[in-house]
């Protein structure tokens, strides 16, 4: 990613992500380390980390890898407590680690919903809750990665929907609930973007061109453009920011989802 922001506008800070090890919070990792930042990336398996703590490493960064499945508090609490340990403290943290599959809602068993609101609205409270205490000592921030698919409504992802409103609902009471303490609490809804594990599960190839026609700004998301929203959000430039949730999708929800 070209540097848009001063370099280590994120300097002396440290940064715990989950899903940090790929996608867009893997990104955003990157990005982070890249501006200063020392990063600690979880995930349900500890394979999907180490090729990311091996990139920012050999860049010069500095990363801690923790394998923990947000769904399990004990687990996460876990991570947040071997962070500390290695780190000293932590000043941000990023939820992004997600589930998500294409179901019918009259396809969907109630376990395949749950599954995906555990992880992803359960597992985000989670992360918040167990780092509550070393973000109130750091007047840290939390960035909470969502969707925009709840806006309107999706077909084949009213289970991801649901979850999705939820991180928003998180986002906005704990930025209320939170603040006092001097911790701001923002949200990021990506769009469409490429190159994603999401995309690939989501998006058949033969829907990108007719998709690509319907975004306002004529392309696909890139991962960069929301490490870009990240930086931004994360840094100094941002500090009267709070309860939002920042929308990077080149105007695509106000199109709507139909195809025609
Ligand atoms: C229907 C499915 C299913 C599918 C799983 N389930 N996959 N149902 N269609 N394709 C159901 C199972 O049948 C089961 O219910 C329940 O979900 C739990 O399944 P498990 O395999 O036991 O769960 P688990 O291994 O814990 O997790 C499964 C998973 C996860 C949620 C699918 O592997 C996953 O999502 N991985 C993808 C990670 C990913 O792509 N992240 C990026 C998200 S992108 P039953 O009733 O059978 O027990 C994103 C962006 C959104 O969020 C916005 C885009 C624009």
């Amino acid at each position: 990613m070209s540097n848009i922001f001063a370099d280590n506008i994120l300097l002396g800070k440290v940064a715990f992500v989950t899903g940090g090890g790929t996608g867009i919070t893997g990104g955003v990792a990157r990005a982070f380390a890249e501006h200063g930042a020392k990063i600690a990336i979880t995930s349900r398996k500890e394979e999907n980390l180490i090729p990311m703590k091996q990139f920012i490493e050999e860049n010069g960064g500095e990363c801690f890898a923790v394998a923990a499945d947000v769904r399990d508090f004990d687990a996460v609490q876990n991570a947040i407590a071997k962070t500390v340990e290695h780190y000293g403290k932590i000043d941000i943290v990023i939820n992004g680690a997600a589930g998500n599959f294409l179901c019918a809602a009259d396809q969907l068993s109630s376990n395949g919903f749950g599954t995906v609101v555990d992880i992803d609205t359960k597992g985000t409270f989670n992360v918040c809750r167990a780092a509550f205490e070393e973000l109130q000592s750091s007047k840290g921030q939390i960035l909470n990665i969502s969707a925009t698919l709840h806006y309107l409504a999706t077909p084949m992802q009213i289970h991801v929907s649901a979850a999705k409103a939820g991180v928003d609902a998180i986002t906005r009471n704990l930025s209320v609930e939170w603040g006092k303490h001097g911790i701001r609490v923002n949200g990021i809804a990506p769009g469409p973007i490429e190159d994603t594990e999401g995309m690939k599960r989501l998006l058949p190839d033969a829907l990108k061109e007719k998709i690509t026609r319907k975004i306002p700004l004529g392309r696909f998301g890139k991962i960069a453009d929301i490490e870009n929203a990240a930086l931004f959000l994360a840094s100094d430039a941002a500090s009267y920011i709070n309860g939002v949730t920042l929308v990077v999708d080149g105007g695509q929800w106000l199109q709507g989802t139909s195809l025609a």
